[in-house]
């Protein structure tokens, strides 16, 4: 007789990942890792995934610490470097992971090895937790593992490698992050009856890295068989690009050497304000005014951004006061990637195929 199975589902993001399991007998429940060890210095308010951080001691070629834990200055944002061409060598985080991975004598595909190790061992021992030490020898594993719609066949298969040398089983599956979502939407709806034969869905997946937009048509219902309608697009403009565009602004304000002296844990700081903050609280009002702190910069420190006059000393503390209409909007998203090209060609393709 078969074994009963445990379906394990790890959502590997660029900025958070997760890990899922449920069980094929009884209530097929699904369990969300939620353990993930967190400090009170980070803004985040959900436990459901952990940030996508792994840091490395000097010297040392063993991963040091993780997630919301990682220490001094860490690796973050190496998912999107797995597609070579799919981003610019002269941003400054790929120059700073490739001068890291020269610095550890290791390969991108190590240090996400060495990651998904952890989330890895983290969720197996979330298993062992509910169910006992010997689960394993009750349940067959199932193992699903998310990659980015946009993801060619070799970035899918360095993917792969990287698990199976994380101790991944063999067995594992990829998945396409936008196919996730879809299904999981799509299964509530069934739920809820609400769906029908010919319905078509677009699915936009706005990740850390990346936006994935994908569409199914509704071909039977029990069971639910999806067949894709127009063909998926995808590009590297998620979330991660506005932190990044924010630092650099707040760089070129205060000054690169100014910036660069200060401490990591202030920038940390700050750069956790705007994520958590000014980032989500935006609604849509360009006149709304937020601010961020950063500590360390003294009272000596000049505005070097000409135009601006937005940096306001109170008792050693700096706050920088940002207006989406005047400061965000024009600075971030003039040079950032944008969604814009790709909903273009993806409308296009469709009405294409309504239309044929
Ligand atoms: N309300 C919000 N408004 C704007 N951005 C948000 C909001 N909530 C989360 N984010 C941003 O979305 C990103 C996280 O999204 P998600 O967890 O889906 O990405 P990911 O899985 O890490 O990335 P990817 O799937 O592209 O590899 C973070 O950059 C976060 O700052
Ligand atoms: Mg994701």
């Amino acid at each position: 007789m078969s074994k009963p199975v445990i379906v394990v589902g790890i959502d590997f993001g660029t900025t958070y990942s997760g890990f899922s399991w449920a069980r094929s007998t009884g209530t097929k429940e699904i369990q969300l890792v939620t353990t993930w060890p967190t400090t009170d210095f980070d803004y985040s308010s959900t436990h459901d995934k952990t940030r996508t951080w792994i840091s490395y001691d000097k010297g040392n070629r063993e991963p040091s610490s993780y997630g919301y834990e990682a220490r001094g200055n860490p690796f973050k944002w190496f998912k999107v470097l797995l597609q070579h061409g799919h981003y610019s060598a002269d941003i400054e985080y790929v120059q700073d992971a490739n001068a890291k991975l020269k610095d550890l004598n290791k390969t991108i595909d190590n240090v996400i090895s060495d990651y998904l190790k952890w989330i890895w061992q983290t969720g197996i021992s979330d298993i062992r937790r509910v169910l006992g030490k010997s689960f394993e020898s009750i349940y067959d594993l199932k193992v699903v593992l998310t990659v980015p719609a946009a993801w060619e066949p070799f970035a899918r298969d360095r993917t792969k490698r990287a698990a199976w040398a994380a101790g991944l089983p063999k067995n594992l599956k990829l998945v396409s992050e936008p196919e996730a979502g879809a299904l999981y939407s799509l299964l509530h709806r069934e739920r809820e009856k609400s769906l029908k034969v010919g319905d078509i869905f677009v699915v936009c997946d706005a990740g850390g890295g990346t936006v994935d937009l994908i569409t199914y048509e509704v071909e039977a219902l029990r069971p639910l068989k999806l067949k894709e309608c127009a063909v998926g697009k995808g590009d590297l403009c998620g979330s991660l690009f506005l932190d990044i565009g924010f630092e650099q602004m707040i760089k070129r304000k205060i000054g690169a050497e100014k910036y660069v002296s200060l401490r990591e844990r202030d920038k940390k700081d700050m750069i956790s304000q705007f994520e958590y903050r000014v980032k989500r609280q935006f609604d849509g009002n360009i006149n709304k005014k937020m601010s961020v702190t950063l500590r360390g910069l003294g009272s000596d420190v000049e505005d070097s951004d000409e135009d601006d006059d937005d940096l306001v000393h109170f008792r050693g503390w700096v706050f920088l006061d940002l207006c989406f209409r005047e400061k965000l909007s024009p600075k971030l998203f003039k040079t950032q990637r944008s969604l814009d090209p790709i909903l273009k060609r993806f409308s296009k393709k469709f009405a294409r195929k309504q239309t044929g």
